[in-house]
């Protein structure tokens, strides 16, 4: 039996209406918190991706138990406390794994997580990662390609958090859950302005914490000597309402989005408004719907409240076929392209100059093998595929299931025709 692909037909409009799930770079920082609590925490609305499941496994070595309840919540307890260590294979499955870095320096006093290396989106350093420790009083050094720190107690500093790209999320995230338990009061400068990190921010609070400040550029943490497990539910994700967006928008259909929270899409719906998609908010549900005609635009990736990078592959995907030339920059991840070369495939016309690429827009899109290489890439491969004449296999799905949950049946829902197939072509 061969690897899992995805088999398109493209050309059917989206119609109908889709619930978006918990988003999950909510839930991965959230369940690295749930180290430091006392008693059980239940998390609502945890996507069913791989990502989760990998972290599961490597909270579960690190003596938590994690389990799926029959209502879909999920229960995290911490057992035991011998384990401190998160090895490379784990690591290097998921580089979200450096967030049991500051949960388990400031619960458990030390900590050796494998250092993640870069990945196909291009160099990923965790130098603010281990700063932020070090600031926080850790001792921290690398040994054999392990980051191995111990602290007997952290306290509380004031740290400036920002590089030579800005805020990094999961710093931020591992800054404030070491902070959490340190002791007296932690300033982060420049702390990223994410929704993820307000809730992973609410969600400590709500465990006993006291964060204020998330959502803006400096947050101020006071220890606290204790937290106790508590029940929450994660924020929607951003990511996939504005994957299904782009879906109605590239097949000129209309969808109607369950549980979507336009106030984290602003930029985005600010870009799609620009090209002639509307995004409109109808009671409960958002509704999306296109003209014929896309407009070409401009767009740069920048930080929250910014255009996201996650959504700049598949916002290229439906650039491919606006009227002109469009201009994509990417200020997060100047590697980012891996996508240019596998729409290329499909007929777009995309030329890559450093972080910056040239969209010509094309009448129509023709289906055609591809591979996917990343998450966010491998999306903008299935929505290019929705709206591509003839057959489109995309094949290394496994990435596209790292982060949505059930993509291809959502579609079929409303109307796509995509099959998972299994096969032997790689
Ligand atoms: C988070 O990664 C997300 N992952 C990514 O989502 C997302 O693309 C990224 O934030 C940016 O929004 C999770 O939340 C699990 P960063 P993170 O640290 O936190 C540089 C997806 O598709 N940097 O905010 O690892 C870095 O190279 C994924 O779901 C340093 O210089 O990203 C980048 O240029 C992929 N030093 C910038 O900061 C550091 O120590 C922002 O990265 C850390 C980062």
């Amino acid at each position: 039996m061969g690897l899992p692909f995805f088999q398109i037909n493209g050309t059917n409009r989206l119609r109908g209406q889709v619930r978006i799930g918990g988003a999950k770079n909510a839930a991965l920082p959230i369940m690295a918190a749930s180290l430091l609590c006392e008693g059980e925490v239940i998390l609502h609305d945890v996507p069913r991706v791989a990502d989760v499941a990998f972290l599961g496994e490597l909270l579960g070595m690190l003596g938590v138990e994690v389990e799926r309840r029959p209502d879909g919540a999920l229960r995290l307890v911490v057992q035991d406390e011998m384990n401190c260590q998160a090895e490379y294979d784990i690591v290097r499955k998921m580089r979200a794994s450096i967030c049991v870095l500051g949960p388990l320096l400031a619960k458990r006093h030390k900590a050796q997580v494998a250092m993640p290396g870069g990945c196909a989106i291009g160099d990923r350093p965790v130098d603010l990662h281990i700063r932020a420790m070090r600031l926080l009083g850790a001792d921290v050094e690398l040994v054999s390609g392990d980051i191995v720190g111990k602290a007997k107690k952290l306290r509380g500093t004031e740290m400036f958090l920002g590089g030579p790209f800005g805020s990094s999320v999961l710093g931020t995230a591992n800054a404030m859950m070491a902070a959490v338990l340190a002791e007296g009061t932690t300033v982060i400068e420049m702390a990223a302005c994410e929704p993820e990190i307000v809730d992973l921010a609410d969600f400590l609070n709500k465990c006993g914490a006291s964060i204020s400040g998330q959502g803006t550029p400096r947050i101020i943490i006071e220890g606290v000597r204790e937290l106790k497990g508590c029940e929450y539910r994660i924020i929607p994700d951003r990511i996939e309402a504005g994957t299904f967006m782009v879906a109605a928008a590239i097949t000129n259909g209309e969808l109607d989005l369950e549980n979507c929270r336009l106030d984290h899409l602003l930029a985005f719906v600010d870009r799609l408004a620009a090209v002639g998609v509307q995004v409109e908010r109808k009671g409960e549900l958002v509704t999306v719907s296109s003209s014929r005609r896309l407009e070409p635009i401009e767009v740069t990736t920048q930080p929250f409240p910014g255009m996201p990078t996650d959504l700049q592959a598949q916002l290229m995907a439906l650039l491919c076929l606006a009227d002109g030339n469009s201009i994509i920059t990417e200020k997060i991840f100047p590697d980012r392209f891996l996508h240019v070369a596998e729409l290329s495939r499909m007929g777009a016309r995309l030329h890559k100059a450093g972080p910056t690429v040239i969209v010509q827009g094309v009448k129509r899109l023709v289906g055609a093998p591809v591979m996917a290489s990343d998450l966010r890439a491998s999306a903008a491969l299935v929505l290019a595929g929705l709206a591509a004449r003839g057959t489109t296999r995309i094949h290394r799905i496994y990435h596209i299931d790292r982060g949505y949950e059930r993509i291809d049946e959502k579609l079929r829902g409303v109307g796509a025709e995509i099959e998972r197939l299994e096969g032997d072509q790689e």
